[in-house]
C-alpha cells in the first residue's frame, strides 16, 4: 500500500452464533483466505517509443482470513481498500498480481468473477462514486 495501510477486521465477524433449528447442515457462507497478495501497476510507460514506466506498488504482502458474516476492510483514502476488494473478486489484471485467494481452501473457479460482486456506494457529501 502506498499511502497508508489497509486494516482488515477479522476478529469479530457478524455471523450469529445461534442457528435456528434445522439449519445445522446448511451452508452459511464461504471462508475467504488470502496469501501473500501483491498488486502493482506500471505508470507512464509507452511501448511505441520504448519509454519505460514506473512501477507503483498498491498492495504489499497481504495475508488474512475472512469468515462468513460481516467483515470490514478499513483504511484511509488511497490505502488500497478498493484495489484489495477487486483482487478478492478477481477483477484485477493478473499481470500485476501475485499471491493466492482461496475460497474454503480451494482456488477460485475460472468463473468467479461472474459469481462474486459488490455494490458501489455514493458519498453523501460529494458527486463522486466510490467502491468500498
Ligand atoms: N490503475 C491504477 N493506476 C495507478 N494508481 C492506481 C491504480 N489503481 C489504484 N491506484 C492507486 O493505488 C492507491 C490505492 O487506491 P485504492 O485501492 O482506490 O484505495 P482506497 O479504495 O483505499 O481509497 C491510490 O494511491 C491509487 O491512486
Ligand atoms: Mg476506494
Amino acid at each position: 500500500m502506498s499511502e497508508g495501510r489497509v486494516a482488515i477486521d477479522m476478529g469479530t465477524n457478524g455471523a450469529s452464533k445461534h442457528q435456528p433449528a434445522g439449519l445445522g447442515q446448511q451452508r452459511r457462507g464461504a471462508t475467504v483466505s488470502f496469501h501473500n497478495i501483491d498488486y502493482k501497476v506500471t505508470i507512464g510507460g509507452n511501448c511505441l517509443c520504448r519509454k519505460k514506466g514506473t512501477i507503483k506498488e498498491i498492495l504489499i504482502d497481504l495475508n488474512g482470513l475472512m469468515k462468513p458474516g460481516l467483515n470490514a476492510i478499513m483504511g484511509a483514502t488511497g490505502s488500497g481498500k478498493s484495489s484489495f476488494l477487486d483482487v478478492l473478486a478477481a477483477r484485477k489484471d493478473p499481470a500485476g498480481l501475485s499471491g493466492e485467494v482461496l475460497i474454503d481452501g480451494a482456488h477460485q473457479p475460472p468463473n468467479f468473477k461472474c459469481l462474486s460482486g459488490y455494490v458501489v456506494q455514493r458519498h453523501h457529501d460529494s458527486d463522486q462514486w466510490d467502491l468500498w
